[in-house]
């Protein structure tokens, strides 16, 4: 929270003037001033800024506002960034909320300077790649350019570039001009260093480029900052990804980012819609045919947070889907984030094999306006679409029911529910009371996993010892992996085939039934499933109890999925923090589940390997081995999923190498000297 005297004092010192002549072209007219209104089209200026009041006044369409409003309004900032932004601008300090130490403070400050620093980087760097596209080795790139139709005017609107990935060229760059540190391209993954380190007296320190010959696009946040590249192959025929973004940076997530934010902000308020696609050059494409107010997620179903900046942008969405499978795929996948946010999408479906690039270029702006004005809910077309997809017998219509309540369940709008209630009765020609016990039963399940995601959390996170210092170092800038959309290449890099199967089984485990004078196992617990990987931990903790205070949240996946082995765990940890040495027998004997406890008395009956270490660095060894096996068993299942979602599902597919490669980023920390050195 940002003190309301702060707020004030921004306010009072900001000049309106200022702020908004920066966005609309003023005349001084007596004492105001006046110019067209950015808010609304109009030929004739009806928009004045008054300096005396402090506030602008718009005659045309009644927007009225001063600085800090015409910040939310028109660029799109939320009301901090507004105030922040404004207070640098007229020197006011606004203070942190609550009293920082001296080590937060420092690194609070260490955080805006490397992101300035950054961001300062990349927008030289955008400067580079462009003067290269229109520069005289930027020939093949314009004749691409040319080819897909996309004139200057536009390219220099994104402000579209050319990576040569000439080093000698780029190291010239750098000596003139650039300026950057090598360090500072490595972290924004445009420079990978040779395993080793740099190297001195070599070009660039013997590192490569990650772009090379590539069209670049660069990703412009709402504030039009440069925060990352997509870089684009000419020849679709080369063995490469289509694409290859940047990775992960402090400056930039992909999830958090719509490529075109930036050039949408003010048509998409204007025209109170954003037009959404899955492309760069569909929005490149769109925006230059006349619609302006469009952006997409760069391919992938949107996050909450790219969910957000939506909203922010416009309360009317239009998604304009490819006219393929992963289209309507990664559509309808955004659904519930939507009506959960609070906004209702409409939806276009392109016809087969088009995509709004394509559409537009054949069919003209006014074709495409015409679907996009006519577009019905995203919603409507789902349910549609499950009454098509599932038979009409009993057992389909319950199966068709079951899949639209989740998104029924997330609309808050009263009205809006009792609408879709007799709407989905008729599409699925039902009983409307068969479709509120639907949604009652999908709410009731949603509540469920929020309450039992929250509740393994927080039992975790109260057995979790107080902070430790192993916090995993800042994953690598650079992962050797990229975004492939080729089937998938034979992995370099893979596990070995030999992995154990990841899985004991899916009855109890090995070591005979039961005990007979267990109670019966509760019916709703699930069945035992304990990577084998992840056993040597158990026959740890059951021996060295007070080792279970080491596990912690990340470990939630890997061998605490089974609520009895998850309770067991916070048992101890419980005790433990007590400061009482815990009695694993007698916490055994309280167990209800036969499976675990079966499971935990074979632990107890198997001595860990320590080889001579003590039995805290032995453990943390198998506590390291059982995050690879885990991360390295999600490794391989990703991949088959990857060969099968190639065909059918892009958007999946996409998302799937995405994980991959957050797995390999985590895999590769797994293995640094520094993680070991730290342990
Ligand atoms: P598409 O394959 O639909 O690309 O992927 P497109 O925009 O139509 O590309 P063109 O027209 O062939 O140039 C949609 C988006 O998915 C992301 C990109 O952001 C792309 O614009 N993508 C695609 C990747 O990140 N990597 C890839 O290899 C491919
Ligand atoms: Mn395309």
């Amino acid at each position: 929270m940002i003190p309301d005297a702060t707020i004030a004092e921004v306010r009072a010192r900001a000049d309106v003037v200022r702020v908004v002549g920066r966005a609309v072209d003023l005349k001084k007219a007596g004492t105001l001033f006046k110019g067209l209104c950015p808010f609304h089209e109009e030929r004739t200026p009806s928009f004045t800024v008054s300096p005396t009041r402090n506030t602008y006044h718009c005659f045309g369409c009644g927007a009225h506002g001063d600085a800090l409003r015409f910040l939310t309004e028109h660029e799109a900032m939320s009301f901090p960034e507004a105030v922040r932004a404004l207070a640098a601008e007229v020197g006011v300090e606004v203070p942190e909320s609550r009293a920082e130490s001296p080590e937060e403070r420092q690194a609070r400050e260490a955080k805006r300077s490397l992101t300035a620093r950054l961001l300062a980087a990349q927008d030289k760097i955008t400067a580079y790649y462009t003067e290269a596209l229109f520069g005289p080795r930027g020939g093949a790139a314009r004749a691409y350019l040319k080819q897909r139709g996309i004139t200057r005017r536009t390219a220099e609107a994104f402000r579209l570039g050319w990576a040569s990935g000439d080093k000698a060229d780029f190291a010239r760059f750098l000596e003139g001009d650039g300026d950057i540190a090598l360090d500072d391209l490595v972290t924004l993954g445009l420079l990978v260093p040779p395993d080793e380190g740099f190297r001195d007296g070599e070009r660039l320190g013997g590192g490569y480029l990650r772009f090379r010959e590539r069209v670049m696009f660069p990703v412009v946040d709402i504030r039009g900052e440069v925060v990352g590249f997509s870089g684009r192959i000419l020849d679709p025929h080369k063995k490469a990804a289509k694409y290859i973004n940047s990775p992960e940076t402090p400056v930039f997530t992909k999830g958090e980012h719509l490529y075109g934010a930036h050039t949408a902000r003010h048509a998409a308020r204007r025209a109170g819609r954003l037009v959404l696609c899955e492309g760069n050059v569909d929005v490149v494409m769109v925006y230059q045919a006349g619609i302006e107010g469009v952006a997409a997620a760069m391919g992938t179903a949107l996050t909450p947070a790219q969910v957000r900046l939506v909203k922010r942008l416009s309360e009317q969405v239009v998604c304009v889907m490819d006219g393929d499978a992963a289209g309507a795929k990664a559509a309808f996948a955004s659904l519930v984030p939507f009506l959960e946010a609070g906004l209702q999408p409409r939806a276009v479906m392109l016809p087969a094999g088009e995509d709004p690039d394509s559409f537009v270029r054949a069919q003209g702006l006014e074709a495409f306006e015409g679907l996009v004005d006519a577009a019905p809910p995203l919603l409507d077309l789902y349910i549609t679409r499950a009454g098509d997809e599932h038979p009409a017998d009993p057992p389909g219509r319950v199966a068709a029911l079951r899949h639209v309540a989740p998104a029924l369940a997330a609309l808050d709008d009263a009205l809006t529910l009792t609408l879709y209630r007799g709407k989905v009765a008729a599409a699925l020609e039902v009983d409307a009371t068969l479709v509120d016990q639907a949604i009652e039963d999908a709410k009731r399940a949603a509540a469920e996993s929020r309450a039992r995601g929250a509740g393994r959390r927080s039992a975790l996170r109260e057995a979790a010892p107080a902070p430790r210092n192993t916090a995993p170092p800042p994953p690598p800038a650079e992962v050797p992996f990229e975004v492939h959309f080729e089937p998938p290449p034979p992995f370099e890099s893979g596990p070995p085939d030999d992995l154990p199967p990841p899985f004991l089984g899916d009855g109890p485990a090995a070591g005979g039934p039961p005990p007979a004078d267990l109670p019966p196992p509760r019916p709703e617990v699930r069945p035992l499933r304990v990577p084998r990987y992840a056993r040597e931990l158990f026959e740890f903790i059951v021996q060295y109890p007070h080792l279970a205070t080491r596990l912690d949240v990340e470990d939630a996946h890997i061998c605490l999925t089974h609520e009895g082995l998850a309770g067991f765990v916070d048992g101890l940890c419980r005790e433990v923090e007590a400061g009482r040495t815990p009695n694993v027998d007698r916490l055994l004997s309280n167990l209800r589940d036969a499976d675990v406890v079966a499971f935990l008395r074979e632990c107890q009956a198997r001595r860990p390997s320590q080889d001579g270490s003590t039995i805290e660095q032995a453990f943390d060894d198998a506590h390291r081995r059982v995050r690879v096996g885990s991360l390295e068993a999600e490794d391989r299942r990703i991949r088959d999923a990857m060969r099968a979602a190639w065909r059918e599902d892009r958007a999946a597919y996409v998302e799937l190498a995405e994980r991959l490669k957050s797995i390999r980023v985590q895999l590769k920390h797994l293995h640094s000297p520094s993680v070991e050195g730290a342990r």
